[in-house]
Formats: structure tokens, C-alpha cells, sequence
């Protein structure tokens, strides 16, 4: 039989219930306990707890929040720890509502659609058992088997009881592999949203940078832009591969060509067969255009040598931070 705990959150009165190997974060929200967080899988470090009493097990050892000095410091991950018997947390702020963009809630999807858009790029189209509401830019966690979960960014906008994705399957990898192999019909249970990246309301240019899947959240937010008729010059950079693994990016050059200034430039970083498309990398495109860059808010998204490769571009033109909204796919 599976035990139960109990959870105290000071300081503060707040307590919950956690069954064996659920997670802190989860159990405290499904109780009505609003604990800090913001990534949901153990890369920001917003979650952090120090346990004042109890054991827990920390689901995800190599988590990229996690340091060596929060052993010492017991301080713990509420995203990626279960609890072993009752436990006492210190937390830096509790509510009994979320936080307006970070509604999240659980989930259970049905596959509906799988369309193939590039080499093992594949786009996902889900059924939620209800609608949810999330902003353009954030993503979901999707449980994909015991031990098994995967964050994919939302491909299109907010809206009713569907969710799409867009994913490459990676040699090997267990998540990607496992998504990739779902017959039509499988049911996944999936957290949504979580993520800090999506369209602040200001009058700074706009400037949307995708590496590879990172597309799918870019397109998000570019359809977001086209349905508002935003008024703000929108510049977008789009880096793969290959010319096949732009995947939608005529979508995304028809949704900038509705809006102010709006520009795609797009890159592989091998050479095309047909000079149809510049060859280098994201960050080569960036420094050509480096114009469009100067006073204009930066949303990014794509695997983590690509965004660090971009943060650190940014950071040596002296970018300011605040500015910067990032997804690092990893
Ligand atoms: C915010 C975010 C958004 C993303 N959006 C997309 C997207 O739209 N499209 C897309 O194709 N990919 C996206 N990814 C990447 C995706 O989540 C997977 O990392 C990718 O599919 C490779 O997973 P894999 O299991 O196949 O490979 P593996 O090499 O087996 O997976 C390794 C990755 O899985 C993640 N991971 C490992 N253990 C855990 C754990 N316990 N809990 C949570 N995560 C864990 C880590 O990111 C790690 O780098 C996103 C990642 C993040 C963080
Ligand atoms: S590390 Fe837990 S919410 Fe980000």
C-alpha cells in the first residue's frame, strides 16, 4: 500500500498530503499550497526548499539547479523531490492561488494527430480531457512513462482543449523515442504551462530567435503577434541544420510578412545545395543583423549549445538582461 505524509510549510501554517514518490511541488498545488516555481523540471532553481526536518528522495540527481552547496544547505528541488516520511520545508513564500501566466494544472491528453514536418521533426496534435489556458511561449511537462518526463513548448496559441508539439527524435533518447512511438489514440498525462517566456506587453521592438524545435515556440509567439496585429517591428532568426529541418518556416516567414517590419532570416548550419538559404549558425545571422538587436526585447528558444551561444553574443554587446526571455531545451 502506498504511505501518505504529511507536509508543514513554514513559516506559516500551510500543510498538505503527499502519497510516496509524488513530487513536493505537485502535491502542494494540488492541495491549494502555492509554492514558488517556474520551470517544473529542475533548471531554474525557483522551486528550492530547505528541509528542516524528514527525508525525501531526489528524483533528479543531476538536475542543472541543483549545487553542490545546497546539500550542505539542505536545500532541496520541490519540482524533483518525493518525500520518505513526513516532512518540514522552509519555503520563501506560500499562496493559496497561483500566479496569473502559471495556472498550471494536471492533465490527460489523446494523441490525435502526428504530421511528419522534417527528418524525424515530427509535429504532435493532443486532446486535453478540458481546455487549458496557457501563454504563448511556455510549455508543458509531459509524463511519457515511470521515471519519465520530457518538457515540449507549445507550437500553436492558446485556445480550447488542443495542444501541439513540435519534437525530433533523437538516437537513444529515451523521451523523444518514447513520444515518437505513440500510436494515435495513447493517452499521456502532462503538467501545463510552465516556462517564463512569453510576450511582454511594452513597445520595444521584437526580436524571436529559434535553433532547430525551438520553432515551436517562436511560432507560438509569432501567431500570438499576427492575431493581435501587434504594432511592434518583429525580427525573427530561424537556424537548423539543413533546409529540411527548417520545419515551418514558410509558416513563420507568412505570419512575419503580416506584421510591422517583419523579417525571417533563416540559416543552416550546413551549406544548401542551392544557395536558396545563408549557411552558418544562428549567432552568425545575429551578428550580420546585429542592428536589429539594439533596444529590442529578445524571446530565444533551442537546444543549449545554441542558446548559450546567443546569451553570450548578447552579454558581449552589453544586451540588457531583463530584456533576454529564454527557453534552454535542456
Ligand atoms: C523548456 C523546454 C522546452 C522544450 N521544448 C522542446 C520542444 O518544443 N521540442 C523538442 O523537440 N524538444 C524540446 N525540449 C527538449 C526535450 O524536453 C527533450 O530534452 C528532448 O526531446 C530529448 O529528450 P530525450 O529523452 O529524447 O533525450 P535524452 O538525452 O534521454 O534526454 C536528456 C534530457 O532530458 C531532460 N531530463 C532528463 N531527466 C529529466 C527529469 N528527471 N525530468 C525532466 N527532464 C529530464 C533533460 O533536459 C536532459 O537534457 C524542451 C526542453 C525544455 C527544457
Ligand atoms: S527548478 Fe524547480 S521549478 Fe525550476
Amino acid at each position: 500500500m502506498t504511505s501518505v505524509f504529511r507536509v508543514r510549510v513554514t513559516p506559516g501554517d500551510a500543510e498538505f498530503k503527499i502519497r510516496e514518490g509524488e513530487r513536493i511541488l505537485a502535491a502542494a498545488r494540488r492541495s491549494g499550497v502555492w509554492l514558488p516555481f517556474e520551470c517544473g523540471w529542475g533548471a531554474c532553481g525557483t522551486c528550492k526548499l530547505t528541509l528542516t526536518e524528514g527525508e525525501i528522495d531526489p528524483l533528479f540527481d543531476t538536475a542543472p539547479a541543483i549545487h553542490p552547496r545546497d546539500e550542505r544547505r539542505k536545500r532541496i528541488l520541490a519540482c524533483q523531490s518525493a518525500a520518505c516520511s513526513d516532512l518540514v520545508v522552509k519555503a520563501t513564500w506560500t499562496d493559496e492561488s497561483p500566479r496569473a501566466h502559471l495556472g498550471t494544472g494536471d492533465y490527460t491528453a489523446q494523441l490525435e494527430q502526428v504530421d511528419e514536418l522534417g527528418p524525424d521533426i515530427h509535429r504532435f496534435r493532443f486532446r486535453l480531457d478540458r481546455p487549458a489556458e496557457y501563454r504563448e511561449g511556455q510549455f508543458a511537462l509531459l509524463e511519457l512513462g515511470p521515471d519519465l518526463r520530457r518538457c515540449y513548448s507549445m507550437a500553436a496559441t492558446s485556445g480550447d482543449h488542443q495542444v501541439e508539439f513540435i519534437a525530433k527524435r533523437y538516437d537513444g533518447g529515451a523521451g523523444s523515442e518514447r513520444l515518437f512511438s505513440l500510436p494515435l489514440g495513447s493517452v499521456v498525462p502532462m503538467e501545463l504551462p510552465y516556462g517564463d517566456m512569453w510576450l511582454r506587453q511594452d513597445t520595444l521592438p521584437i526580436v524571436l530567435i529559434a535553433g532547430g524545435t525551438g520553432v515551436s515556440a517562436i511560432l507560438a509567439l509569432a501567431q500570438q503577434l499576427a492575431a493581435a496585429d501587434d504594432p511592434r517591428p518583429v525580427r525573427a532568426f530561424y537556424g537548423a541544420g539543413s533546409v529540411d529541418e527548417l520545419v515551418g518556416r514558410s509558416e513563420l516567414a507568412h505570419l512575419l510578412a503580416g506584421l510591422p517590419n517583419g523579417r525571417l532570416h533563416a540559416t543552416t548550419s550546413t551549406p544548401c545545395a542551392d544557395d536558396s538559404t545563408p549557411s552558418g549558425y544562428v549567432t552568425d545571422a545575429l551578428a550580420a543583423h546585429a542592428d536589429s538587436l539594439t533596444g529590442a526585447r529578445i524571446y530565444l528558444a533551442g537546444p543549449p549549445p545554441m542558446v548559450d551561444a546567443v546569451l553570450q553574443l548578447l552579454s558581449t554587446s552589453g544586451h540588457p538582461l531583463d530584456t533576454i526571455h529564454y527557453d534552454r531545451f535542456g
